[in-house]
């Protein structure tokens, strides 16, 4: 299977470049590129927060599972999820048996350092988000770094990262093409 007929996952942290990467990996390999948060508020008519304030976070999370199955049938291409997104159990499934899932994984600083320059993540409304993003990752690591590949965020530039990505998803492709020759 070559890389382009592929569909990539990105999961991590709020903070740790889903997007940004996503965007620059689906331009460098001539893919489609979707963002699942912006899916789910497209679905929904309205932002994350909004459906957070108004519906709760069990509804956002059913939307998650919802778009998600939907992006994971169609196949090939780069899809940046939500930090929550491979957490849950059905998402992080369907996943590992459709695609190739590429964890962000950043330090704490990295992250601190991101999410404050906007205001958009209900999860981080109302308290220190350093304490928050602390918690979470306490939480979350061990489950990100179930995914095939784990790609350190540092500060290296998005497209730097895409390369790094791309390079790393053709030896996960080459071991499994031989493991099932
Ligand atoms: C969330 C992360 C957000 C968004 C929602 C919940 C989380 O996405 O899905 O606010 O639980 O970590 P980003 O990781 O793209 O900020």
């Amino acid at each position: 299977m070559s890389i382009s007929d592929t569909t990539i996952v990105l999961v991590g942290l709020m903070g740790s470049g889903k997007t940004r990467v996503g965007m620059e990996l689906a331009k460098l390999l001539g893919m489609d590129f979707v963002d699942s948060d912006t899916e789910i508020e497209r679905a929904a008519g309205m932002s994350t927060v909004d459906i957070f304030e108004k519906f709760g976070e069990p509804e956002f999370r059913s939307g998650e599972r919802k778009v998600m199955r939907r992006l994971l049938s169609e196949g090939k291409k780069v899809i940046s999820t939500g930090g929550g997104g491979f957490i849950q159990d059905e998402i992080r499934a369907a996943v590992k048996e459709k695609a190739i899932s590429v964890w962000l994984k950043a330090d704490l600083d990295t992250l601190v350092e991101r999410v404050s320059r906007t205001g958009h993540r209900p999860i981080l409304k109302g308290g220190d988000p350093a304490a928050k993003l602390q918690e979470l990752m306490n939480i979350r690591y061990p489950i990100y770094a179930e995914a095939d590949i784990t790609v350190v965020t540092d500060q290296r530039t998005p497209h730097d990262m895409a390369r790094r990505i791309r390079d790393e998803v053709e030896k996960v492709l080459q071991a499994r093409g031989k493991n099932n020759s």
